[in-house]
């Protein structure tokens, strides 16, 4: 039997780093189309480049749609920030795609509109100084120092066994937050993007890459599942491990994924039909 989950309100995905090209649309956008297989999505576009805008003008029709809300226009037309800041109607999950360097006060509000958060950070020195000092600002804000959610990093486009993945990975080693997954550098996301799709749109994926996707949704599931329950159907539901404890699983996890061999895949056609990774716990009325 599916097990039905009321909804409290919508619950909200932060991608986030202040540093440009981490790979926070490549995310986005790869959540949303995972999640429209069986969900409602919305994407809110903070960034005024519009690159979650653009990706879903590319999406083949055949395909779940994603809905796109514009989260980077200044007020207008008598718009206040917080309806700009609504959740869709209709929605049963909402993905918030941020610009490199927001403001302040910009990342105060979207933190505190968030359930959690998801940091992507690449391999580079240069990267890895400049998220060293975002989530020292991020745990510092006030919005999360009033209501501390999970956050979670990614390490994206990451090539095995070079030095700087070694490096990497000793400062995410110093972190205090879970390392949710490990994506490997491929053209696969660049031509995703290209045609409106997901990676896990193709009919045929790559082992590492589906068990990177597969962390990374099943590290929101497993928190998101707990805050859209109601009291009386917490008994049900496996209860979310916080960050600390799943710090040390993540990593084993972490570890084995970055040592996986990065397989030729097909290129195939979007198959709007199939869904390669289960569907699990954001099953919500
Ligand atoms: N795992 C990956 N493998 C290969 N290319 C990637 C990967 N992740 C992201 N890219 C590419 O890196 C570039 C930057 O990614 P993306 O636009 O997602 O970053 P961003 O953090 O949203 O950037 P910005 O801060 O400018 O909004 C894009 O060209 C994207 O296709
Ligand atoms: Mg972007």
């Amino acid at each position: 039997m599916t097990r039905q989950y009321a909804r409290k309100k919508t619950p909200r995905i932060l991608i986030t780093n202040a540093k440009g090209g981490s790979g926070k649309t490549t995310l986005a956008t790869n959540l949303a189309s995972y999640y429209a297989k069986s969900h409602k999505v919305s994407v809110m576009d903070f960034d005024s480049q519009q690159s979650s805008t653009c990706w879903l003008s590319l999406r083949p029709k055949e395909l779940n749609s994603v809905h796109v809300q514009p989260g980077y226009r200044p007020n207008q037309l008598n718009q206040t920030r917080s309806w700009q800041l609504r959740a869709p109607t209709e929605s049963d999950l909402i993905i918030m795609d941020t610009p490199a360097a927001m403001p302040e006060f910009a990342l105060e509000e979207v933190i505190s509109y968030s359930d959690v958060i998801l940091v992507p950070v690449l391999p580079s020195m240069i990267d890895i100084k400049a998220v060293e000092q975002f989530i020292y600002q991020l745990l510092q804000t006030r919005a999360y120092r009033q209501n501390p959610i999970p956050v979670g990093v990614i390490a994206n486009r990451v090539r095995q066994n070079t030095k700087i993945f070694g490096t990497l990975n000793q400062f995410l080693n110093t972190l205090e937050l879970p390392v949710v997954s490990v994506i490997r550098d491929t053209q696969q996301f660049v031509k995703a993007y290209e045609r409106g799709i997901g990676i896990t749109d193709l009919i045929r994926m790559s082992p590492s890459d589906r068990r990177s996707i597969h962390l990374i949704t099943s590290w929101i599931d497993n928190h998101l599942s707990s805050q859209i329950a109601t009291d009386d159907q917490q008994s049900d539901i496996p209860s979310a491990s916080c960050p600390a404890e799943r710090t040390n699983e993540s990593r084993r996890e972490v570890k084995e994924l970055s040592k996986d061999r990065d397989d030729p895949i097909e290129d195939t056609l979007p198959d709007a039909g199939k869904s390669p990774l289960s569907n699990n716990a954001l099953v919500m009325t």
